[in-house]
């Protein structure tokens, strides 16, 4: 071969590797994440709430990281009423079915979210004209139905979420208006019945801001397990949406103190760091990502100080800061999660690993 030949088909060869290897890292099957699975080096279960349409095919950073890093598997919508009840007389189960045939291939428990709420209903319930025995028998058949669908293969349900006021009333959703108060101990019993084996988990936001409401939910525990029989509930899931600053770590040490009192377990539910809850910053920082490292850092701690037997685990809502719902739902640019919007680990999961060292 000529000399001018030569160089031809090496520089194609050079070019043809270039190519392959961007290919390798624009994604496909070839992403691996850099760091060990963090669940792995946790004494209690890690978890991740993903939204289940799409970016779970083969070598999405958004998948990989979600089956690498977390041992358990919250659906954030798949599993809402709105999700599941396309008409009244309809359950349509097929997404949540393919996403949670997913979580088992990839050996991941799911945890169910959510039976009861006043959010994320489908708009013909908004409709539903009937009496109070019909409301009765629509929400028991709802959670028979889906708890019982899924039986045995959702380790855990948060039967009821959000049903209490940031000021200890009981909030006026249309459960409550339509069935009375005691919708709330119905529908764990209805879930008991549907599937014995789940643990059964009362899930609220804003607990240890507001002394009211930990008032309430404690009011409420302690009313179900006086009663005869008791009704029963396992765990409470503190939705952890909160700030670098607030609530204070004594805050949530007092809850903590409070459930265990209960025997309860205590899932820190929902957990997502906001850094700009008013705006304010226009960029990230290093100086934000460290505060924000110290928090998770903090976090974790915490919730090691529970009895080990009350551990329902952690659960962080999302991956990547592009795609937390707070940027959606609030409109507000923030940077939440462990995660970047390329999916490199923050000072955030650093921290979080941290945490989970001796
Ligand atoms: C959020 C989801 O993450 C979003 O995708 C959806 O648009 C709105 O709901 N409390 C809850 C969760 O219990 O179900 C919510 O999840 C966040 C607040």
């Amino acid at each position: 071969m000529r000399l001018a030949e030569t160089i031809v088909v090496m520089t194609f060869g050079l070019l043809l590797l270039c190519l392959l290897a961007w290919l390798g890292g624009c994604g496909s099957s070839t992403y691996q994440p850099t760091e060990d699975p963090l669940f792995e080096k946790a004494s209690f279960p890690v978890g991740v709430g993903v939204d289940s349409r799409g970016r779970f095919s083969d070598g999405s950073r958004f998948g990989a990281l979600a089956f690498h890093h977390f041992g358990r598997i919250t659906p954030g919508n798949a599993l809402k009423m709105d999700a599941l009840r396309p008409a009244e007389d309809i359950y349509d189960f097929d997404e949540a079915e393919r996403f949670i045939a997913l979580c088992e291939r990839e050996g991941k428990p799911v945890w169910g979210h959510t039976l009861v709420w006043h959010l994320q209903t489908p708009t013909w319930l908004l409709n539903f004209d009937g009496t109070a025995e019909d409301w009765r028998v629509l929400l028991s058949d709802h959670i028979a139905s889906t708890a019982g669908h899924f039986q045995g293969r959702v380790m855990a349900w948060d039967v009821v979420n959000e049903a209490f006021e940031d000021d200890g009333r009981l909030r006026d959703s249309l459960w409550r208006s339509h069935l009375g108060d005691d919708y709330l101990a119905d529908a764990f019993r209805w879930a008991r019945q549907a599937d014995p084996d789940a643990a059964l988990f009362y899930n609220d936001y804003g607990i240890p801001f507001h002394p009211a409401k930990l008032q309430a939910v404690l009011s409420m525990i302690d009313d179900f397990q006086t009663r005869q029989p008791p009704v029963p509930i396992d765990g409470v899931g503190l939705q952890m949406h909160i700030t670098d600053t607030e609530p204070s770590i004594e805050a949530i040490r007092h809850v903590l103190s409070e459930l265990s009192a209960r025997d309860l377990q205590v899932h820190f539910s929902e957990l997502d760091v906001s850094m700009n809850l008013n705006g304010l910053h226009a960029t990230w920082t290093p100086e934000l990502a460290e505060r924000q490292g110290q928090r998770f850092f903090d976090i974790v701690r915490v919730y090691r100080e529970l009895p080990s037997h009350l551990q329902a685990g952690i659960t962080v809502w999302g991956i990547g800061d592009g795609d937390s719902w707070i940027r959606y739902f609030f409109n507000r640019l923030d940077w939440p999660l462990l995660f970047d919007e390329d999916y490199e680990p923050k000072p955030a999961f650093f921290g979080f690993v941290e945490g989970l060292a001796d």
